[in-house]
């Protein structure tokens, strides 16, 4: 029976630590494409968009840590996050109380703050056409592949106010606002002709025309850790309780096992 429970015991641990090592090595290298095929998808930049995936994980908190800066530096001017406080980020991600008074939270605002944007709601709609949403609950909407796709997607459209349009939210009122880190993009669209003889233009692939400071991995590398801090202010309580639940179900069956020697004390004189 110890036995038994040992071995459930080893093959938990076994399968956390081989998802664990399962995420950290998909989170290094995106897979290799599998068929001659697939790589040649791979070539034609973004033809494969929709299958796009963020690949975060709220359980790496460097990248979390990486996140909130990013959002604080690149996002935070328009939209906001009301129901997160700067001194709740820095708990749940180990940042030091004068960490955050540095880097994070802009001088006119204290710690325990709810993380409004200084962009003045007014102007805001006057000057995008539409108020930025708030972002708190924006992956729990929408999905984190869905906002990984939406600030990878963004190409150049001279006939949108911004100069540019989405692959995932066309005609958005976002204006491209990473391609300083991303690049600039054009977007090339193939002639597809349907069954009733109408003809439509249809997204075929991405054509860089400016690269960006950073490189096509580093920049995904960057929108993943975007991406994955807003998952995490979503739901801020799943990176405790996910840690937490693996001791829970190893302290169940630990239990389980006493119990079990308990009961076999009891009844042992019993025929
Ligand atoms: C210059 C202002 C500005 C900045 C900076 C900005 N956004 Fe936006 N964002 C907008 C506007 C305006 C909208 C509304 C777009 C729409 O509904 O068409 C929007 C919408 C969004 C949406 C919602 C899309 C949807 O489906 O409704 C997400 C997600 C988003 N932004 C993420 C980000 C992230 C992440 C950053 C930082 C990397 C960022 N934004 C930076 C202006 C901005």
């Amino acid at each position: 029976m110890r036995k038994t429970a040992l071995i459930a015991v080893a093959v938990l641990l076994g399968s956390t630590v081989a998802a664990q090592a399962k995420a950290a090595s998909e989170e290094a290298a995106p897979a290799p494409a599998a068929s001659p095929a697939a790589a040649a998808a791979a070539e034609a930049f973004g033809s494969n968009w929709e299958s796009w995936r963020s690949g975060n994980s709220v359980a790496d908190l460097a990248s979390l840590q990486r996140g909130a800066r990013n959002f604080l530096n690149y996002c935070n001017g328009c939209h906001s996050l009301k129901y997160m406080r700067y001194s709740r980020i820095a708990q749940d991600l180990q940042i030091s109380p004068e960490l955050l008074q540095k880097f994070l939270v802009p001088a006119t605002r204290k710690p325990t703050d709810y993380i409004q944007t200084a962009m003045p709601e007014a102007q805001a709609a006057a000057w995008f056409g539409k108020q930025p949403p708030d972002l708190s609950l924006m992956a729990r909407e929408r999905g984190t592949d869905y906002i990984y796709r939406f600030l990878t997607t963004f190409y150049v459209d001279p006939t949108r106010q911004t100069g540019a349009n989405n692959l995932q939210l066309p005609t958005t009122a976002m204006p491209d606002v990473l391609s300083e880190l991303g690049g600039v993009k054009r977007a090339v669209f193939k002639t597809v002709t349907q069954s009733d003889g109408t003809k439509e233009q249809v997204f075929d692939h991405f054509e860089m025309l400016a690269s960006g400071s950073l490189t096509r991995e580093q920049y995904n590398g960057f929108v993943r850790d975007t991406v994955n801090f807003l998952d995490y202010v979503g739901e801020p309580a799943q990176v405790h309780r996910r840690a937490l639940g693996v001791w829970v179900v190893l302290f169940l069956l630990v239990f389980t096992w006493l119990a079990y020697l308990l009961k076999k004390e009891y009844w042992k004189d019993v025929h």
